[in-house]
């Protein structure tokens, strides 16, 4: 049995559905692959801080949080250490930074991840900020320190999608990956077609945890604009940043556009897109009126979709949550499995 000893950068919904998942399945990983993913800190902007060697309870974590909103009930021997103080005291084999996206600068996770590889920790994030923005320095620093970067939930959530693209299409030659990779505006988009108002219809994304802290990023298409990027550097061998892609998000979309593509048999999606057009790479995240018959056009609500282009085998695609907080959460267990199985060999 391998113990992974785990910090935690930000208690929100994703580390909270991280916690859940470890305090309902635990056990049932450890048996089943021989990891025991132990938390020995967590540090919250919030919620606050707390450190103990021996191990924080999943279960505890979360019934303070639920029924204070704070940690600070749970009993520990070190307490009120900040991100980077916890990062270069805490006696950890990974670190999980779930701190807020920002894809403009990527800080403070930025800042958090390169300390952590610095000092010989895996990172598994989840975060789109410090992955589309400085994927390729922290690789770097990772590599000189023999430790592993997990990004699986940058993309569709918990859904395959960077480690299926990586791992089992690479020798299929990727050209082009299409889809819908944000759930707020494809939630939004579906239900406005069910005669919501916008309005109402954001505020029910954020009240499911779909949305950033701050929504502007998935409405005008920041957020698929990350993920594009993530996916045409990590898949595709590209150097795109944030400018290259070509981006348009939904907010100049009316209830009568809705209406007029309903009547003609056609459905609003936002859809991104990276293809290699000769020898260069493309991308764009852009409201597409696609015909009801096309596969994309029936996937609703917060599912994504994504369809891997490939010399070998043509069109694959993925179906699968794209946001939510064990949908997410679920990403970070897949990444500490690859990197304990990676370990191992
Ligand atoms: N705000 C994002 C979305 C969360 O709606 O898809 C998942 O990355």
């Amino acid at each position: 049995m391998d113990t992974y000893r785990l910090a935690m950068i930000g208690f929100g919904n994703v580390g909270q559905g991280f916690a859940q998942i470890l305090a309902e399945r635990g056990p049932q990983l450890a048996r089943a692959y021989g990891l025991n993913l132990k938390i020995v800190a967590v540090c919250d902007l919030l919620k606050g801080s707390l450190c103990d060697p021996a191990g924080l309870d999943p279960a505890a974590l979360l019934a303070a949080v639920q029924s204070s909103g704070r940690l600070d009930s749970i009993p520990a021997p070190h307490r009120g250490w900040d991100a980077l103080g916890t990062i270069a005291k805490v006696d950890a084999d990974a670190l999980i930074e779930l701190s807020y996206t920002d894809l403009k600068t990527g800080e403070p996770a930025i800042t958090h991840l390169r300390a952590a590889l610095e000092r010989g920790l895996h990172i598994v994030t989840t975060n789109k900020g410090p992955i589309a923005l400085c994927y390729p320095d922290l690789k770097a620093i990772a590599d000189e320190h023999g430790v592993e970067i997990g990004a699986e939930g940058t993309v569709m959530s918990g859904t395959p999608s960077l480690r299926f693209g990586q791992e089992l299409l690479a020798a299929a030659g990727i050209t082009r990956i299409q889809g819908i990779v944000n759930g707020t505006t494809n939630y939004i988009l579906t239900q406005m077609e069910n005669g919501m108002d916008y309005t109402a219809a954001l505020a029910g994304a954020q009240a499911k945890g779909y949305a950033e802290a701050d929504p502007t990023g998935d409405v005008e298409g920041y957020d698929a604009a990350g993920k594009v990027v993530i996916l045409a550097n990590l898949l595709m061998g590209a150097s795109l940043d944030m400018a290259a892609v070509d981006r348009t998000g939904i907010t100049a979309l009316t209830p009568q556009d809705i209406a007029a593509a309903q009547s003609a048999g056609a459905r609003w999606k936002l859809i991104g897109r990276v293809e290699s057009e000769n020898g260069k790479i493309i991308a764009s995240v852009r409201p597409t009126r696609l015909p009801l018959a096309h596969p994309l056009a029936s996937v609703g609500g917060a599912t994504n979709a994504l369809t891997f282009t490939t010399d070998l085998l043509g069109d694959v695609t993925v179906v699968g949550p794209g946001a939510g907080r064990l949908e997410t959460g679920y990403a970070l267990i897949c990444d500490l499995l690859a990197i304990h199985r990676k370990q191992r060999q």
